[in-house]
């Protein structure tokens, strides 16, 4: 698979993010393949992963609430998972070797968060962003998160010293 992140500037924000959901679900598969260049995989998962996420936290979440489409236990609970995402995130960025069976479980971990936050983010909060909130709001969270997700990739946004830096924060939020 190519490597190269798409970065559309418009959309339905519920469409767009379920794009960058198959995405990852694609850089999974890829990242379990001991024959992929896994570091590189990587590389493009952290940085897709933080642009991705902090851009939700950012732009998309806040909106759903004060539109009433989503409670603040929902906004907490989705930031909770990517930072649980950035924690199983880091072993596999800081890991000195990619074709161990330490590497391996460190992926089964990752793949295991991740998936379980796309499951959790498509049912309880893009449901209601598809019943609740209009197609022109759609739009322009559309617009406004992609905005944001392309600033974060253009900064680099997913180097080892960034997935610390979120990390060490979640551990002082809890
Ligand atoms: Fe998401
Ligand atoms: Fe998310």
């Amino acid at each position: 698979m190519t490597l190269e992140i798409p970065r559309p500037s418009e959309g339905d924000i519920v469409d767009l993010i379920l794009t960058d959901h198959r995405l990852f679900e694609d850089l999974l598969r890829e990242l379990r393949d001991v024959t992929s260049d896994r570091r590189r995989v990587v590389a493009t998962m952290a940085e897709l992963l933080v642009a991705h996420g902090e851009a939700e936290e950012s732009k998309v979440y806040p909106s759903l609430e004060k539109k009433d489409a989503i409670d603040d236990d929902e906004v907490e609970h989705g930031a909770k998972e990517h930072d649980e995402g950035y924690q199983t995130l880091l072993p596999l960025l800081e890991s000195a070797a990619v074709d161990t069976e330490e590497f391996s479980d460190a992926i089964h971990e990752f793949s295991e968060t991740l998936l379980h936050h796309l499951d959790e983010e498509e049912r309880d909060i893009l449901n209601p962003a598809r019943t609740d909130v209009g197609d022109d709001d759609r739009a322009r969270l559309g617009a406004a998160w992609a905005t944001e997700r392309n600033r974060l990739l253009d900064e680099g946004c997913g180097s080892v010293d960034d997935v610390r830096r979120l990390v060490r924060e979640a551990e002082e939020r809890s």
